[in-house]
């Protein structure tokens, strides 16, 4: 079911691209149906540019046969579509439970429009419930761990930070970094915890995305809403 959800939220964003759009392809389960979708449109002769936010979408859209670039030499493009973990009625985002949040990231940040793709269960009335993933790079691990806590207890942290792993070894990211995720429970101050984590010297990114969505697609039992960010 859920996946129909998903491939409804998918097949709205990819009537947002046009012709000549230099696109940003999203990481996950609900990005998966979006680059599947917009696959089925070149091969029917749309002409466009990707540009993916993880190993794992640049071998999709290879496969679509996607034409891809990259944002050095396409540093602006006009429309990111991705999933996400969490967001809320401010369209603020958690990302990273697949681990491409830096990419997705700077991507994001490149791209004059950010468009979310995901099923109801996605959206909550305030960040936190997911557990807050923060990339950090190898070298001083143990120094940025104690520093990430100081600040997960600092803004109220209910639960602890712990170090991804992919079996029996820390998870690595696409750009070789590993990943603390913050078993926060609820975040109360987004913006100030966003401030915080970049103090640390190890953080490479966190995963709150704040001020880059314009809108998410959610796809409920009722069809797919357009959310649009709420004042705040
Ligand atoms: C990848 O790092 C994440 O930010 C994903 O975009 C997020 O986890 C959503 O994934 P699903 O669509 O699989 O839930």
């Amino acid at each position: 079911m859920s996946e129909i959800l998903k491939r409804e939220a998918a097949a709205r964003a990819v009537e947002l691209v046009q012709p000549g759009m230099r696109v940003g392809l999203g990481t996950g389960s609900t990005a998966r149906h979006f680059v599947e979708l917009l696959g089925e449109r070149v091969r029917g002769g749309l002409d466009v540019v990707g540009v993916p936010t993880s190993e794992a979408t640049r071998v999709q859209a290879e496969a679509e046969g996607i034409p891809l670039t990259t944002l050095d030499e396409t540093p602006q493009l006009d429309l990111t579509v991705d999933g996400a973990d969490e967001f809320d009625d401010r369209l603020r985002l958690i990302k990273g439970g697949g681990g491409a949040l830096l990419r997705e990231k700077i991507v994001a940040a490149a791209s004059t429009r950010m468009v979310v793709i995901a099923d109801a269960s996605k959206r909550v009335a305030g960040l936190g419930r997911f557990p807050l993933p923060v990339e950090v790079v190898r070298f001083g691990l143990a120094a940025s761990w104690v520093a990430v806590e100081k600040i997960a207890n600092r803004f109220g942290s209910q639960g602890p930070v712990t170090l991804r792993r992919k079996g029996d070894e820390p998870f690595v990211t696409d750009s070789g970094h590993h990943i603390l995720d913050i078993a926060f429970g609820a975040i109360a101050e987004p913006e100030t915890l966003a401030e915080a984590l970049s103090t640390v010297p190890g953080v490479v990114e966190h995963g709150l995305f704040i001020g880059l969505c314009s809108a998410a697609f959610l796809a409920t039992d009722e069809g797919v809403v357009v959310v649009e960010p709420a004042a705040g």
